[in-house]
């Protein structure tokens, strides 16, 4: 089990769009689906590029660098050239804020 630490606030991370943040010393991507906040790896698993600098499109992040896809519920790989999945945090909203489990 991981400890949850304190990300955003709950009302930066909106529908269609990513907010890039530092997490307990991670790069984090946060997002929202379907009104449930999402927390991704903020790196590409096929080169260095921040997912939260991508686009956000149906349920999935575009890398910016090659346009690749990633699911945001999962970190599954959706489109060539990712083939590797990305982590995947469990994040939460408490009291107006975004959480993120890390360990
Ligand atoms: Fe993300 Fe290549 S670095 S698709």
């Amino acid at each position: 089990m991981g400890e949850w630490h304190d990300a955003a606030a709950a009302d930066a991370v909106v529908e269609d769009e990513v907010v890039g943040c530092v997490v307990a010393g991670k790069p984090v991507a946060l997002f929202r689906v379907e009104g449930q906040v999402h927390a991704l790896y903020d790196q590409c698993s096929h080169g260095y590029a921040k997912l939260s600098d991508g686009f956000v499109e149906d349920g999935c992040v575009e890398c910016p660098l090659h346009q690749g896809l990633v699911d945001i519920l999962t970190g599954e790989p959706r489109s060539a050239p990712i083939t590797e999945g990305v982590r995947s945090f469990p994040a939460r909203e408490v009291n107006g804020r975004v959480e993120v489990e890390i360990e």
